[in-house]
């Protein structure tokens, strides 16, 4: 009988086995690829990829993000993996919170999506020290990203653990998984020849090192001109028609397209107009591409000191077709959207048919793909940075903008320009709301809070780190382990010096490798000084009032995020290489060689006076008048969350330059630094022509970051500390939480421009009632349309925000609108006789513009 239950416990495990190897085996998916595209169970696919770094939110944001992402027409999440925020020191590894790379990838795999896994490990990406950990620069004898092997020991350790890690999980589309595609090194095929005999041999190594890992997917390596079969290049830029691969076999993948670009400290915002982000995937699809990935499509924070730089700003929202905060950014989200659904109609004879080049005239040319089903897609583009064009193809003709691609998924409809723009506009708000004192704190009938305040002494505090004779660098001195580091030094002023007398000033003159400097003489804030995005190094030159007697100096060097990419990059030092004072009688004091007394970091730093747990280890001053434009002062509020649930910019106009918390997470460092006003800002954006991070800026003379993103999920319901490091001076009491939200919603069609649901496409190709311009208004979710701003039928001018009516207008236009859309979600309008007095103005291009706003 034993013996029976036995066997019986035998049959029964074995069909367990059978069942699970099945089910786990018939899961798995077969990503290979051809000179075509990437094959996904024996499918060639055209991919629309996004960028999104899980670092760069939170958790909470992650679902929102992927969702808006599909919802865009993107089916794959692409990411690199940030080596420094993972292995903290030597072995020592950390997947909690932002950095839960497993939660990250799930989610992506939740929502049906695929994944791009960049491990790099070197990743530039804006990001602290290129993403590598900064401990591995002070690994004896170790020189990154070359022939070096105590790098590539490293690199090698941390990818196969993380390629574990992704094994364990289950994550590789060879396991059932959502990675398609896995990425080694970054843009390395750009800088190889600067590293000599150790640049060809260490890409080399990567790409073995790679393959080896058997992941059971491609790898691939961006910018890398040389990489190895089987390892896929792909290319990098603004614009990626012209790349080809390396090999007849391989497919043409472009896995950073800019559509937007990230800013720096003191300088001016970058704005890539949708217009031609879509000009330009519409250009790649049309000369053969077949994956397409937005770096970013959300950029999102750089939280803490995770920036790179040096002075890459807090903010990375990038311009990307989703914003920092979260929220779709319109129009270029749905602009690409549209874009994404013309594609994909494309799809099979893309795919399945070689494309025939047809050209049009000098600047315009037409791919046409047909497969042997007879599907036809067709791609039309003017490349005439100037002129529209109508150009005739198949006997039909064609009106093209300049610098435009149409799109013809039946080689007769046009389903897309990448020049009209159809899909809504909004304009968003910061809605200010003053700090409000916390019901939990013990001054709750006053709304303004109380405030904590802790001032810092300038220069040595506690026990010195060191004393030396001249200057040390500063990063080789901190190791990053903070921005700040005390150059400390005294001399002395003979009582008959004229520079006492107040009438000649003596001058203190200082030069540093970088990053940002405030000095102090005696105590007192004498000025400040900082490199910028081009150039670290910079010179301070102030007078100065001294005292008979011992003088002390002592000054704050700064790093503003270590550098992040560049031949050689770990090597770039920063901090102080010279003080003088000028203007004494023997004439100028160089103090260069002086003893200089070292302190690394801040005193609250070292207690941790942001968290909970060091929160009072320091005396703080309670006070409602908390002082104003005192350097080196911690500010401390306990405040409630700003109402709503919008997310939440902290708004630090009136501040200096520092470091803020809330409850214990890291904000980052706010920097309200003005750019300059000798940039240029164009009053108007030109889309045509090539795009240059520097062409469509804004904020030229403004402060480059005035709001610092906090995560909605940080806040408590009431008792939310909020910590300040103000290092130069600012008021606090003018802080502001700032809600981020929707004003207004604008929406425009024209009679020659047909908007229409590409879901429709077939319905719309098949009917024979074309034409009817419809305009789509629809409002944020959880508002509605409340009032209308605007509404014109005829020729009116201006854009969202600013619209007025043109010589032509139907007069019934907002009546006609406020009946069809108040108090709705969204709605329809058709440019129909029913609708509006169709006969006005013959002769003219009529079009309906109109702003609502949605509360
Ligand atoms: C690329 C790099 C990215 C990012 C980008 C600019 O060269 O691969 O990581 O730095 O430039 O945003």
């Amino acid at each position: 009988m034993a013996k029976r239950n036995f066997s019986f416990a035998i049959l029964l495990f074995f069909f367990f086995f059978l069942f699970f190897f099945l089910f786990s085996f018939s899961l798995a998916t077969n990503v290979s690829y051809d000179h075509r595209s990437l094959i996904i169970d024996g499918q060639r696919k055209l991919l629309l990829s996004a960028s999104i770094h899980y670092p760069r939110s939170v958790p909470g944001m992650w679902p929102g993000l992927i969702k808006t992402a599909k919802e865009g027409g993107i089916d794959v999440i692409e990411t690199y993996v940030f080596w420094n925020g993972h292995e903290l020191s030597p072995g020592n590894y950390y997947f909690g919170g932002r950095y839960n790379l497993v939660k990250f990838v799930k989610i992506v795999q939740q929502a049906g999506m695929h994944l791009i896994l960049r491990i790099g490990p070197f990743v530039a990406a804006e990001w602290n020290f290129g993403g590598v950990p900064v401990w591995l620069h002070y690994v004896p004898g170790t020189v990154f990203r070359t022939d070096n092997e105590p790098f590539k020991h490293h690199m090698q350790n941390f990818t196969t653990y993380i390629v574990n890690m992704m094994k364990r999980e289950k994550f590789f589309a060879s396991q059932g998984g959502p990675i398609i595609l896995a990425q080694i090194e970054n843009e390395y095929g750009d800088i190889e020849r600067i590293y000599g005999d150790g640049g060809k041999p260490y890409a080399m190594w990567a790409a073995k090192m790679a393959v080896a890992q058997d992941i059971g997917v491609p790898w691939i390596m961006c910018q890398q001109y040389d990489a190895p079969d089987p390892v896929i290049n792909t290319c990098n830029s603004f614009y990626c028609d012209q790349f080809t691969p390396n090999s007849p076999n391989k497919p043409k993948f472009w896995t950073e397209n800019w559509p937007g670009w990230f800013k720096t400290f003191g300088s001016r915002d970058p704005h890539r107009p949708p217009e031609d982000v879509a000009f330009a995937v519409a250009r790649f699809f049309q000369k053969g591409g077949s994956l397409n990935n937005y770096y970013m499509y959300h950029g999102g924070t750089n939280f803490g000191r995770t920036s790179g730089g040096p002075f890459i700003t807090t903010s990375y929202d990038y311009d990307a077709p989703i914003d920092e905060y979260g929220i779709a950014r319109l129009p270029k989200w749905g602009h690409l959207k549209q874009l994404h659904e013309a594609i994909k109609l494309c799809e099979h004879p893309m795919l399945h048919g070689e494309p025939t080049l047809l050209s049009l005239g000098s600047l315009q040319e037409a791919d046409v793909y047909t497969d042997s089903s007879g599907g036809c897609a067709a791609f039309i583009s003017n490349m005439d940075e100037e002129n529209e064009k109508t150009v005739y193809f198949q006997n039909v003709s064609y009106h093209l903008p300049p610098w435009s691609v149409s799109i013809l998924p039946d080689c007769k409809n046009v389903a897309f320009n990448t020049a009209k723009v159809g899909h809504q506009t909004s304009i968003m708000e910061m809605v200010p709301e003053y700090l409000q004192a916390s019901m939990t704190s013990p001054d709750k009938e006053s709304k303004a809070p109380k405030w904590g305040v802790y001032v810092e002494k300038a220069g040595i505090w506690g026990e010195a780190d060191f004393v030396k004779n001249g200057f040390v660098d500063h990063i080789n001195t901190t190791k990053d382990t903070t921005d700040y580091l005390w150059y400390t030094t005294s001399f002395y002023v003979n009582e008959n010096e004229e520079i006492l007398s107040n009438r000649n000033q003596a001058t203190l003159v200082i030069s540093s490798k970088g990053h940002a400097l405030h000095a102090f003489v005696n105590q007192k804030l004498q000025g400040s000084a900082s490199g910028n995005g081009l150039n670290s190094t910079f010179d301070f030159e102030s007078p100065i009032l001294l005292k008979a007697g011992k003088n002390e100096i002592s000054l704050l060097s700064m790093t503003v995020g270590l550098q992040n990419a560049g031949p050689f990059y770990e090597w770039v030092g920063a901090g102080l290489t010279s003080v003088k004072v000028k203007g004494l009688k023997n004439g100028t004091v160089d103090l260069s060689s002086n003893a200089w007394t070292y302190k690394i970091g801040l005193e609250g730093e070292h207690l941790k006076i942001y968290q909970a747990n060091g929160l009072n280890s320091v005396k703080w001053q309670s006070t409602s008048e908390p002082p104003k434009n005192q350097p080196l002062t911690w500010y401390k509020a306990v405040v409630d969350p700003p109402s709503g649930d919008e997310p939440v910019g902290l708004d630090m106009i009136e501040m200096g330059k520092g470091l803020a918390w809330l409850n214990g997470e890291e904000i980052g460092r706010y920097w309200p630094r003005r750019s300059s006003l000798h940039e240029e800002c164009p009053s108007e954006c030109n889309y045509r022509g090539k795009f240059m991070p520097n062409k469509c800026s804004t904020g030229c003379g403004e402060p480059t970051q005035r709001w610092y993103h906090v995560p909605r999920s940080w806040f408590k319901p009431s008792g939310n500390i909020l910590v300040i490091f103000e290092e130069k001076g600012g008021d606090p009491t003018k802080i502001k939480f700032s809600r981020r939200r929707t004003t207004s919603v604008c929406a425009h069609v024209s009679e020659d421009y047909p908007s229409f649901d590409l879901e429709s496409w077939p319905k719309y190709t098949a009917s024979t009632k074309k034409n009817i311009a419809t305009l789509h208004l629809k409002c944020p979710e959880g508002t509605l349309i409340s009032t209308i701003k605007f509404a014109s039928f005829g020729t009116p001018t201006g854009k969202c925000g600013s619209y007025s009516k043109g010589d032509c207008h139907d007069p019934k236009s907002i009546a006609m609108v406020e009946k069809v859309c108040l108090n709705k979600k969204g709605c329809d309008i058709a440019l129909s006789k029913d609708n509006f007095n169709m006969g006005l103005c013959p002769g003219l291009m009529k079009k309906l513009d109109v702003e609502a706003v949605c509360s």
